[in-house]
């Protein structure tokens, strides 16, 4: 979390998004605040169908239309200090395409599809940056070049005019962030960008994310399901379950004093983290399905820690355990150890 409410770039409150189907209604995020800092990496962690990508893809405004926003403030601030709250925009706006690419890139674990297979890179990349910039055909070429060469593509000069197919996986994500980064945007959100990697080539990718950040002094905006990979990439980690945000701080206190429950399995669910030899806990039961959300706290059918009948009937507020670390579970507010908490909110 940043310091002063003057240096956030992006402060999103109370996001609820749900998505509306003949089967039902998916309340995929319920109740989300998260902010970033000026050059800040946050990261949102948590099993797959938590909501982290929906909750991303709410800030860009590029739901698929059964996905509504019903309640919320995504406040971004732009160069010019203006505050815009991106809620309020039709997805389509000339405001919002501004923003998207411009100011906020988004990568995805799988970059096939970012691309199109009848274009190449060259056109793709470069389309990109005169969506948004005005420069002579010369130097639009320069540039992608150059950014080719930035995230490691060998020959760039020829490669340019490469379909993205003929690339391996990797190089393809190599692709994909240079086209992220060229329009030199000031947040970059990348969901899951190394999953579908092998592990060498997972490392290599997240170290040139992080040189890119330092480089450009981008925002980071990472989410993942997997801790292991969180760890060495972000300032504050967010771990979010069913739409909730259960927990969130700073990563070495999250990572060194996990309290709700659901983080702790998480992290017992990574070995190396643990120190435990080659078992892996898992946690039990699964996810539930979108359609029927547990009332209460949501992973009170999951939690081996359940305080009382009220986990299954009213959602726990969350409470600052150590500054800037916060959590949503009846075993803080409850317990008797109040006077660790610094404040309800
Ligand atoms: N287009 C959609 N229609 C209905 N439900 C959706 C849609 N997209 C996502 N969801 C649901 O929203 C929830 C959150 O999904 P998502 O954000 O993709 O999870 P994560 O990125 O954490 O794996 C899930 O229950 C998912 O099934
Ligand atoms: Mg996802």
């Amino acid at each position: 979390m940043a310091d002063g409410e003057n240096d956030l770039i992006l402060d999103v409150k109370n996001l609820e998004v749900k998505f509306y189907h003949d089967q039902g209604v998916v309340s995929a995020v319920n109740g989300v605040d998260f902010n970033i800092g000026e050059g800040q990496s946050i990261g949102f962690v948590g099993e797959s169908a938590c909501g982290k990508t929906v909750t991303a893809s709410t800030v860009l405004r590029i739901l698929p239309p059964s996905g509504d926003i019903i309640n919320g403030t995504i406040n971004f601030r732009d160069t010019s200090g203006q505050i815009k709250d991106l809620a309020q925009y039709d997805s389509d706006s000339s405001e919002l395409r501004k923003i998207r690419g411009n100011d906020i890139a988004m990568i995805f674990q799988e970059p096939m599809t970012a691309f199109s297979p009848v274009h190449t890179l060259y056109n793709q990349i470069s389309e990109a940056i005169l969506l948004h910039q005005d420069l002579p055909q010369k130097e639009v070429r320069a540039r992608v070049i150059n950014l080719l060469d930035q995230v490691g593509i060998p020959e760039p000069e020829e490669r340019v005019d490469d379909y993205s197919f003929e690339f391996s996986g990797g190089m393809r994500q190599r692709a994909m962030i240079a086209m992220a980064l060229a329009c030199e945007p000031r947040i970059l959100i990348a969901d899951e960008p190394t999953t579908a990697l092998d592990v060498t080539i997972q490392a290599q990718v997240l170290k040139l994310i992080k040189d890119m950040q330092q480089d450009y002094g981008l925002s980071l905006h990472l989410i993942t399901h997997d801790l292991g990979v969180i760890a060495h990439m972000v300032d504050y980690v967010y771990i979010m379950y069913l739409g909730r945000i259960v927990e969130k701080g700073p990563i070495q206190e999250v990572f060194l004093d996990p309290k709700h429950p659901y983080t702790r399995d998480l992290l017992g669910s990574i070995p190396s983290i643990k120190g435990v030899e080659g078992k892996i806990a898992s946690i039990q039961g699964s996810v539930p399905d979108a359609y029927h959300m547990p009332p209460g706290c949501s992973f009170h059918p999951r939690c081996r820690d359940v305080v009382g009948d009220k986990c299954s009937s009213a959602v726990p507020q969350s409470v600052e355990i150590e500054p800037e670390h916060y959590t949503s579970c009846y075993k803080y507010t409850d317990r008797g150890v109040k006077e660790n908490v610094k404040h309800v909110r």
